[in-house]
Protein backbone atom coordinates (compact mmCIF):
# COMPACT_ATOMS: atom_id res chain seq x y z
CA UNK A 1 0.00 0.00 0.00
CA UNK A 2 1.28 3.18 -0.94
CA UNK A 3 1.95 5.79 1.79
CA UNK A 4 -0.83 8.66 2.43
CA UNK A 5 0.98 12.31 2.16
CA UNK A 6 -1.13 14.85 2.95
CA UNK A 7 -0.67 18.88 1.72
CA UNK A 8 -2.65 21.17 3.76
CA UNK A 9 -2.97 24.42 1.80
CA UNK A 10 -2.94 24.16 -1.81
CA UNK A 11 -1.83 27.49 -3.02
CA UNK A 12 1.62 27.81 -5.03
CA UNK A 13 4.10 25.79 -2.56
CA UNK A 14 1.19 23.22 -1.90
CA UNK A 15 0.43 22.26 -5.41
CA UNK A 16 3.99 22.45 -6.62
CA UNK A 17 5.12 19.93 -3.94
CA UNK A 18 1.59 17.58 -4.57
CA UNK A 19 3.14 17.57 -8.40
CA UNK A 20 6.41 16.74 -7.49
CA UNK A 21 5.18 13.95 -5.28
CA UNK A 22 2.81 12.46 -7.67
CA UNK A 23 5.40 12.63 -10.51
CA UNK A 24 7.96 10.48 -7.87
CA UNK A 25 4.97 8.23 -7.03
CA UNK A 26 5.80 9.10 -3.04
CA UNK A 27 2.53 7.99 -2.24
CA UNK A 28 -1.54 8.79 -2.64
CA UNK A 29 -1.75 12.76 -2.33
CA UNK A 30 -4.45 14.51 -0.06
CA UNK A 31 -4.71 18.00 -0.72
CA UNK A 32 -6.38 19.93 1.47
CA UNK A 33 -7.62 24.02 1.83
CA UNK A 34 -10.36 25.91 3.53
CA UNK A 35 -10.77 27.45 -0.25
CA UNK A 36 -13.96 25.14 -1.57
CA UNK A 37 -13.21 23.26 -5.03
CA UNK A 38 -9.85 24.66 -5.04
CA UNK A 39 -8.31 21.64 -3.45
CA UNK A 40 -10.58 19.26 -5.72
CA UNK A 41 -9.68 21.42 -9.02
CA UNK A 42 -6.46 21.22 -8.27
CA UNK A 43 -6.30 17.29 -7.35
CA UNK A 44 -8.74 16.47 -10.60
CA UNK A 45 -6.16 18.30 -12.89
CA UNK A 46 -3.35 16.73 -11.30
CA UNK A 47 -4.62 13.42 -11.69
CA UNK A 48 -5.44 13.79 -15.10
CA UNK A 49 -2.15 14.39 -15.81
CA UNK A 50 -1.03 10.87 -14.40
CA UNK A 51 -1.30 8.44 -17.82
CA UNK A 52 0.84 11.73 -19.17
CA UNK A 53 3.54 11.68 -16.82
CA UNK A 54 2.79 7.80 -15.65
CA UNK A 55 2.42 7.98 -12.24
CA UNK A 56 -0.04 5.24 -10.29
CA UNK A 57 -0.31 7.89 -7.10
CA UNK A 58 -3.73 8.40 -6.04
CA UNK A 59 -4.75 12.37 -5.80
CA UNK A 60 -7.68 13.26 -3.64
CA UNK A 61 -8.97 17.06 -3.09
CA UNK A 62 -10.86 17.66 0.13
CA UNK A 63 -11.80 20.43 2.72
CA UNK A 64 -12.88 17.95 5.36
CA UNK A 65 -9.86 16.60 7.21
CA UNK A 66 -11.47 13.27 8.04
CA UNK A 67 -10.16 12.56 4.50
CA UNK A 68 -6.29 13.09 6.10
CA UNK A 69 -6.93 10.59 8.17
CA UNK A 70 -3.83 8.09 9.59
CA UNK A 71 -1.78 10.23 7.13
CA UNK A 72 2.05 8.66 7.08
CA UNK A 73 3.38 12.80 5.95
CA UNK A 74 1.97 16.26 6.75
CA UNK A 75 2.87 19.27 5.11
CA UNK A 76 1.65 22.20 6.42
CA UNK A 77 2.00 24.90 3.81
CA UNK A 78 -1.28 27.46 4.62
CA UNK A 79 -0.74 30.63 5.93
CA UNK A 80 -0.47 34.14 3.96
CA UNK A 81 2.47 34.78 1.94
CA UNK A 82 4.38 38.03 2.22
CA UNK A 83 4.56 40.61 -0.35
CA UNK A 84 7.40 42.89 -1.37
CA UNK A 85 8.70 45.28 1.87
CA UNK A 86 7.57 42.38 4.30
CA UNK A 87 9.68 40.33 6.33
CA UNK A 88 8.79 36.49 6.56
CA UNK A 89 8.18 38.17 10.50
CA UNK A 90 5.14 40.35 9.40
CA UNK A 91 3.36 37.53 8.87
CA UNK A 92 3.55 36.21 12.46
CA UNK A 93 -0.07 37.15 14.28
CA UNK A 94 -2.02 35.58 11.01
CA UNK A 95 0.00 32.95 10.33
CA UNK A 96 0.15 31.26 14.03
CA UNK A 97 -3.64 31.50 14.20
CA UNK A 98 -4.14 29.07 10.55
CA UNK A 99 -1.20 27.43 12.02
CA UNK A 100 -2.41 26.14 15.58
CA UNK A 101 -6.19 25.60 14.02
CA UNK A 102 -4.80 23.24 11.07
CA UNK A 103 -2.80 21.71 13.75
CA UNK A 104 -5.13 20.88 15.96
CA UNK A 105 -7.17 19.26 12.86
CA UNK A 106 -3.86 17.09 11.72
CA UNK A 107 -3.24 15.92 14.94
CA UNK A 108 -7.24 14.38 15.69
CA UNK A 109 -6.89 12.31 12.41
CA UNK A 110 -3.08 11.52 12.06
CA UNK A 111 -1.23 11.27 15.51
CA UNK A 112 1.40 9.37 14.09
CA UNK A 113 2.45 11.71 11.25
CA UNK A 114 5.76 13.26 10.75
CA UNK A 115 5.33 16.78 10.11
CA UNK A 116 7.14 19.45 7.61
CA UNK A 117 6.31 22.89 8.62
CA UNK A 118 6.20 25.84 5.75
CA UNK A 119 4.41 28.34 6.96
CA UNK A 120 6.55 31.42 7.52
CA UNK A 121 7.75 33.07 9.73
CA UNK A 122 9.37 29.23 9.99
CA UNK A 123 11.50 28.79 13.07
CA UNK A 124 8.62 30.34 14.85
CA UNK A 125 5.78 27.92 13.03
CA UNK A 126 7.53 24.89 13.51
CA UNK A 127 7.34 26.26 17.35
CA UNK A 128 3.31 26.80 17.48
CA UNK A 129 2.71 23.37 15.60
CA UNK A 130 5.02 21.32 17.96
CA UNK A 131 3.82 22.62 21.13
CA UNK A 132 -0.25 22.56 19.77
CA UNK A 133 0.29 18.98 18.23
CA UNK A 134 2.40 18.08 21.16
CA UNK A 135 4.66 16.44 18.67
CA UNK A 136 7.89 13.91 19.67
CA UNK A 137 10.91 16.36 18.46
CA UNK A 138 11.35 13.88 16.27
CA UNK A 139 8.49 13.89 14.26
CA UNK A 140 8.59 17.73 13.53
CA UNK A 141 10.45 19.68 11.20
CA UNK A 142 10.39 22.81 9.08
CA UNK A 143 11.48 23.54 5.54
CA UNK A 144 14.37 25.82 5.46
CA UNK A 145 17.92 24.99 4.90
CA UNK A 146 17.16 22.96 2.39
CA UNK A 147 15.49 25.53 0.47
CA UNK A 148 17.92 27.99 1.56
CA UNK A 149 21.10 26.15 0.56
CA UNK A 150 19.50 24.88 -2.63
CA UNK A 151 19.37 28.45 -3.92
CA UNK A 152 22.93 28.62 -2.51
CA UNK A 153 23.69 25.98 -4.94
CA UNK A 154 22.50 27.40 -7.89
CA UNK A 155 24.64 30.70 -7.14
CA UNK A 156 27.69 28.61 -6.80
CA UNK A 157 27.09 26.33 -9.79
CA UNK A 158 26.27 29.45 -11.92
CA UNK A 159 29.26 31.43 -10.59
CA UNK A 160 31.92 28.72 -11.46
CA UNK A 161 30.08 27.14 -14.58
CA UNK A 162 29.59 23.77 -13.27
CA UNK A 163 27.44 21.26 -13.05
CA UNK A 164 24.68 21.43 -10.39
CA UNK A 165 24.82 18.03 -9.79
CA UNK A 166 28.39 18.19 -7.99
CA UNK A 167 27.58 21.36 -5.86
CA UNK A 168 26.47 20.84 -2.16
CA UNK A 169 26.09 23.43 0.36
CA UNK A 170 25.07 24.23 3.80
CA UNK A 171 23.03 26.91 5.45
CA UNK A 172 22.01 26.67 9.17
CA UNK A 173 20.23 29.00 11.60
CA UNK A 174 17.26 30.53 11.38
CA UNK A 175 14.99 30.67 7.88
CA UNK A 176 15.31 34.31 7.66
CA UNK A 177 18.08 37.27 6.47
CA UNK A 178 20.14 36.06 9.68
CA UNK A 179 20.59 32.65 8.08
CA UNK A 180 24.07 31.69 7.85
CA UNK A 181 25.35 29.78 5.00
CA UNK A 182 28.34 28.29 5.59
CA UNK A 183 31.24 28.29 2.69
CA UNK A 184 33.77 25.85 4.88
CA UNK A 185 31.22 23.29 4.41
CA UNK A 186 30.10 23.83 0.79
CA UNK A 187 31.79 22.11 -2.25
CA UNK A 188 32.06 21.07 -5.73
CA UNK A 189 32.93 17.42 -5.96
CA UNK A 190 34.91 17.58 -2.76
CA UNK A 191 36.57 20.88 -3.01
CA UNK A 192 35.41 23.42 -0.64
CA UNK A 193 34.47 26.52 -2.58
CA UNK A 194 37.05 28.68 0.04
CA UNK A 195 39.33 26.94 -2.25
CA UNK A 196 37.56 27.92 -5.56
CA UNK A 197 36.10 31.63 -5.22
CA UNK A 198 37.24 34.64 -4.23
CA UNK A 199 36.66 36.07 -0.56
CA UNK A 200 34.19 38.79 -2.44
CA UNK A 201 32.78 36.43 -4.93
CA UNK A 202 31.86 34.12 -1.46
CA UNK A 203 30.22 37.24 0.42
CA UNK A 204 28.44 38.16 -2.60
CA UNK A 205 26.75 34.32 -2.90
CA UNK A 206 26.01 34.31 1.12
CA UNK A 207 24.57 37.63 0.60
CA UNK A 208 22.46 37.16 -2.02
CA UNK A 209 21.44 33.22 -0.66
CA UNK A 210 20.25 35.30 2.83
CA UNK A 211 17.82 37.56 0.62
CA UNK A 212 17.54 34.34 -1.74
CA UNK A 213 13.39 34.31 -0.34
CA UNK A 214 13.18 38.21 -0.80
CA UNK A 215 14.42 38.28 -4.16
CA UNK A 216 11.80 36.23 -5.35
CA UNK A 217 8.74 38.04 -3.61
CA UNK A 218 10.47 41.36 -5.17
CA UNK A 219 9.88 40.21 -8.98
CA UNK A 220 6.42 38.34 -7.98
CA UNK A 221 4.70 40.67 -5.80
CA UNK A 222 1.68 38.82 -5.53
CA UNK A 223 3.39 36.17 -3.44
CA UNK A 224 6.38 33.76 -2.76
CA UNK A 225 8.73 31.97 -4.25
CA UNK A 226 7.26 28.15 -5.32
CA UNK A 227 9.09 25.86 -7.51
CA UNK A 228 12.59 25.88 -5.14
CA UNK A 229 10.20 25.86 -2.25
CA UNK A 230 8.26 22.76 -3.77
CA UNK A 231 11.17 20.85 -4.52
CA UNK A 232 13.14 21.02 -1.80
CA UNK A 233 9.36 19.86 0.22
CA UNK A 234 9.46 17.07 -1.75
CA UNK A 235 13.37 16.04 -1.16
CA UNK A 236 12.46 15.85 2.74
CA UNK A 237 9.06 13.56 2.06
CA UNK A 238 10.89 12.00 -0.02
CA UNK A 239 13.85 11.17 2.65
CA UNK A 240 11.29 9.71 5.08
CA UNK A 241 9.08 7.58 3.11
CA UNK A 242 12.09 6.05 1.57
CA UNK A 243 13.95 5.95 4.72
CA UNK A 244 16.99 7.44 2.77
CA UNK A 245 18.84 8.44 5.57
CA UNK A 246 19.54 11.58 4.28
CA UNK A 247 21.34 14.13 5.88
CA UNK A 248 19.92 17.70 5.28
CA UNK A 249 19.90 20.71 6.76
CA UNK A 250 15.93 21.42 8.31
CA UNK A 251 14.58 23.16 11.02
CA UNK A 252 14.33 20.96 14.26
CA UNK A 253 13.89 21.77 17.99
CA UNK A 254 16.96 21.65 20.11
CA UNK A 255 17.43 20.57 23.29
CA UNK A 256 20.88 21.50 24.05
CA UNK A 257 22.27 20.49 20.56
CA UNK A 258 24.74 23.94 19.50
CA UNK A 259 24.13 24.71 23.20
CA UNK A 260 20.61 25.99 21.73
CA UNK A 261 17.04 25.05 24.07
CA UNK A 262 13.92 25.04 23.64
CA UNK A 263 13.62 26.78 20.05
CA UNK A 264 13.58 25.32 16.68
CA UNK A 265 16.40 26.68 14.13
CA UNK A 266 18.13 25.00 10.85
CA UNK A 267 20.83 22.18 11.26
CA UNK A 268 21.60 19.48 9.44
CA UNK A 269 20.05 16.28 10.68
CA UNK A 270 19.60 12.93 9.63
CA UNK A 271 16.08 11.73 7.96
CA UNK A 272 14.63 8.55 7.73
CA UNK A 273 11.11 6.38 8.46
CA UNK A 274 11.30 7.47 12.12
CA UNK A 275 11.65 10.67 11.18
CA UNK A 276 14.78 12.40 12.49
CA UNK A 277 17.11 9.81 13.13
CA UNK A 278 20.23 12.31 14.73
CA UNK A 279 20.87 16.09 14.98
CA UNK A 280 24.65 16.19 13.12
CA UNK A 281 26.59 18.27 15.16
CA UNK A 282 29.39 20.15 13.24
CA UNK A 283 32.32 21.54 14.55
CA UNK A 284 31.38 25.36 14.15
CA UNK A 285 34.52 28.43 14.14
CA UNK A 286 34.02 31.04 16.59
CA UNK A 287 32.88 33.48 13.92
CA UNK A 288 30.12 30.70 12.79
CA UNK A 289 28.80 30.19 16.67
CA UNK A 290 28.49 33.39 17.84
CA UNK A 291 26.52 34.16 13.91
CA UNK A 292 24.46 30.84 15.23
CA UNK A 293 23.65 32.21 18.71
CA UNK A 294 22.62 35.62 17.29
CA UNK A 295 20.23 33.71 15.03
CA UNK A 296 19.02 31.65 17.86
CA UNK A 297 18.66 35.40 19.63
CA UNK A 298 16.15 36.38 16.86
CA UNK A 299 13.59 33.18 16.59
CA UNK A 300 13.45 33.74 21.16
CA UNK A 301 12.22 37.15 20.20
CA UNK A 302 9.74 36.27 17.45
CA UNK A 303 8.50 32.89 19.52
CA UNK A 304 7.99 35.88 22.99
CA UNK A 305 5.27 37.44 20.91
CA UNK A 306 3.83 34.29 20.44
CA UNK A 307 0.55 33.50 22.76
CA UNK A 308 -0.74 29.95 22.71
C1 LIG B 1 11.12 31.45 0.68
C2 LIG B 1 9.89 31.28 1.50
C3 LIG B 1 9.12 30.07 1.13
O1 LIG B 1 12.23 31.45 1.23
O2 LIG B 1 10.18 31.33 2.86
O3 LIG B 1 10.98 31.56 -0.54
Amino acid sequence: MRKKITIVGVGHVGATAAQLAAYKELGDIILIDIIEGVPQGKGLDLQESAPLELFDSSITGTNDYRDTADSSVVVITAGIPRKPGMSREDLLDTNVKIVRSVTEQVIKYSPDAFIIVVSNPLDAMCYVAMKVGRFDRHRIIGLSGVLDSARMRTFIAKELNVSMDDVQAMVLGLHGDAMIPLPRYSTVSGISITELLSEDKIDRIIDRTRKGGGEVVNYLKTGSAYYAPGAAIVQMIESVVKDKKRVLPCAAYLEGEYGIHGIFMGVPLKLGANGIDEIVQVKLTGEEMTALLKSAEEVKKTISQIKL
